[in-house]
């Protein structure tokens, strides 16, 4: 019997059970490196970036090495993918090749129509809504830093309405986490994924809440996160975004009204001095270059993990 093809989508995707299964086998995978080969063969891992990349791009490829496997680059422009051939066909095609797709694009809808179609696990390596690997990876960082998630408050500030603020709501209730958003009225997380989040936290023991006042957001909280104001894509609204943003910057006055041993984090690329202060990304509470690096391990945890739930082909 064919084993039921998983992707990794969206981060309630997981379970909160499955999600420690995966953030365990991260941990592991950290401590050996180059032991497990779940990808032997080599077996071929697409890999297609319609933005732009630097740490998923190399955390993919030197992942999926050490997983012994090999990392193919599908350039989207070439493939023309939704232009040249629709997804449907390009999944088609892609899955006969390959034993999983990685997938950075624009659009949930087209990487749920890549997923639906190619008959391989596909995983979102961030969309418009979601960005998945990246809040596998910060998870992985708090539990290195703070023995745990369940229980902790994370204070997200600034445009939440993105990838990252959707992708907290989820996976951070999902860990069992307190997920406080500090962000203009009109740039919270989506309302459906707020209310998924809030029955997640039901089961888990985690909340969420959205103010409009970013030092009641973080006060007390033990992780500061933010994420750029002009997410790819929104490079035309640069100037406008900065201005309504401005009120929502990681200050080291911010980070003061945090516990005093409160970790700072950011997917980066940052901005100094416009969502976070030169002098808070490079502080001492500052954990960023940590989930740099564990980019690598989380992708390859749910690549294994992924492995070990579908047939490869
Ligand atoms: N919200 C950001 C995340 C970058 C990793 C963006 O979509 O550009």
């Amino acid at each position: 019997m064919t084993a039921p093809v998983r992707s990794f989508l969206r981060d309630d995707d997981l379970t909160a059970a499955e999600q420690a299964q995966v953030l365990d086998l991260a941990a592991a995978l950290k401590a050996d490196p180059y032991g497990p080969k779940p990808l032997a063969g080599p077996r071929t891992v697409a890999t297609i970036y319609d933005k732009p990349t630097l740490r998923t791009q190399s955390s993919f490829a030197a992942g999926i090495a050490e997983l012994g496997g090999h990392s193919m680059l599908v350039d989207g422009n070439l493939a023309g993918i939704g232009v040249r051939e629709s997804v449907v066909d390009v999944a088609r095609v892609l899955g006969r090749q390959a034993s999983m797709i990685v997938w950075r694009t624009f659009a949930q809808a087209k990487l749920d129509e890549m997923a639906e179609h190619s008959g391989v696990p596909v995983i979102n390596a961030l969309t418009d809504e979601f960005h998945p690997c990246q809040l596998l990876a910060d998870l992985l960082t708090i539990r290195e830093h703070k023995g745990v998630t369940a229980g902790l408050t994370v204070a997200f500030l600034g445009d939440a309405a993105c990838n990252m603020g959707n992708s907290w709501a989820l996976a951070g209730t999902t860990a069992g986490m307190h997920v406080r958003f500090g962000a203009p009225e009109h740039a919270a997380p989506d309302a459906g994924v707020l209310a998924t989040a809030a029955t997640i936290g039901g089961t888990t023991g985690g909340s969420v809440a959205v103010f409009t006042d970013a030092a009641e957001a973080v006060a007390g909280a033990d992780v500061l996160v933010t994420d750029t104001w002009v997410s790819m894509g929104k490079e035309d609204e640069a100037a406008a975004r900065i201005a309504i943003f401005s009120a929502y910057a990681l200050t080291e006055e911010l980070v003061a009204r945090a516990a005093a041993d409160a970790i700072v984090m950011h997917c980066l690329p940052a901005y100094r001095g416009k969502e976070i202060a030169a002098e808070v990304l490079d502080g001492p509470q500052s954990v960023v270059w940590d989930e740099a690096e564990n980019r690598r391990h989380a992708q390859k945890a749910i690549i294994a993990f992924l492995a070990g739930a579908t047939e490869l082909r």
